[in-house]
């Protein structure tokens, strides 16, 4: 698996290279701004965004703002143009860019993911939410797909009631075996009163007990790439798969379980991803056991 972080924070691109461990590097205009804010107009943005290129050993991603077609074209090209002469960059193309819903935009993403990639662009397609988007953004021909994994477990929690800061932090695995198995509880729990199986199929409280608990068939961000890995590896598609909207640890070693090409992770994660109690542990232990005769080993004659 790849690992790219998910960051606009030079210093931390930086730092996450030096461990040895970094393949590329994701940014969005959110990861920009916070970026920018720090810096407070001191280094100009394309100079900014320059450096970024030059220290990623691989693809920096950088996002369109555009939402026609024509424009994200555009804009793909002029940052293809600008960047690429210092390092490999990606395009970043919204699966669909409609903000409303009525601005007949549903499909510019996908044309100009189609036109990006036949001029030999890399796209990389973001914030696709299920696997049917993965599966269209790969038709067109986007050399990745960018699942938001995190993005989806705070949708699922939210259906179910629940309030990040409150009842979750951003941070928090959502535990999705357990989900499962609370979901298929209260099913049961609706279902024994029933006499038969229409009864239970229209039950209006079997439906609101089963709806909460996923999006459309998906339980959570580590289940949304699961199938869109399925879907891809049916066809070979050569599309890759970049689990995004990481929010812990566990998530990347899940997304790494399924074999997912490549996890973008932003900086608070990769370095929880080294720590373990035990270890620390071990390590104060072996410290303190120490002998001097082995301590000689290593000095210097
Ligand atoms: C990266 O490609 C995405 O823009 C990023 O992972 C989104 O993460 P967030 O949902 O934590 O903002």
């Amino acid at each position: 698996m790849k690992i790219f972080i998910d960051t606009a924070e030079l210093e931390e691109i930086k730092q996450a290279v030096s461990w040895g461990i970094v393949d590329g590097v994701t940014t969005n205009p959110s990861l920009i701004k916070k970026a920018v804010d720090r810096r407070k107009g001191k280094i100009s943005m394309e100079d900014y965004i320059k450096e970024i290129v030059k220290v990623s050993p691989g693809p920096v991603s950088l996002e369109v703002i555009g939402r026609r077609a024509d424009e994200m074209i555009k804009q793909g090209m002029l940052l293809h143009e600008k960047f690429s002469p210092f390092g490999e960059v990606a395009i970043k193309i919204p699966i669909n860019p409609s903000v409303n819903g009525d601005e007949n935009l549903d499909f510019d993403g996908l044309k100009a993911i189609r036109h990006l990639s036949s001029e030999g662009i890399s796209v990389n397609t973001t914030l696709v939410m299920t696997p049917e988007q993965a599966l269209l953004a790969a038709k067109a021909g986007a050399t990745y797909v960018s699942p938001f994994a995190g993005r989806i477990d705070d949708y699922i929690r939210a259906n179910m009631g629940m309030k990040i800061g409150k009842d979750f932090q951003k941070g928090d695995y959502l535990d999705h075996e357990l989900l499962r198995s609370a979901r298929n509880k209260v099913l049961s729990d609706a279902m024994a009163s029933a006499t038969s199986i229409r009864e239970i199929y229209k039950s209006s409280l079997v439906h609101s007990a089963a709806d909460r608990s996923h999006d459309n068939g998906i339980y959570s961000g580590v289940d949304l790439v699961t199938r869109i890995l399925r879907i891809f590896r049916a066809y070979n598609f050569k599309t890759e798969v970049i689990a995004a909207s990481i929010r812990n640890s566990r998530q990347v070693r899940e997304m790494a379980e399924l074999g997912v090409h490549i996890a973008t992770v932003p900086f608070n994660v990769l370095k929880d991803m080294i720590k373990h109690y035990k270890t620390s542990e071990g390590m104060r232990r072996f410290m303190d056991d120490v002998v001097p005769q082995y301590r000689e080993l290593f000095m210097e004659k």
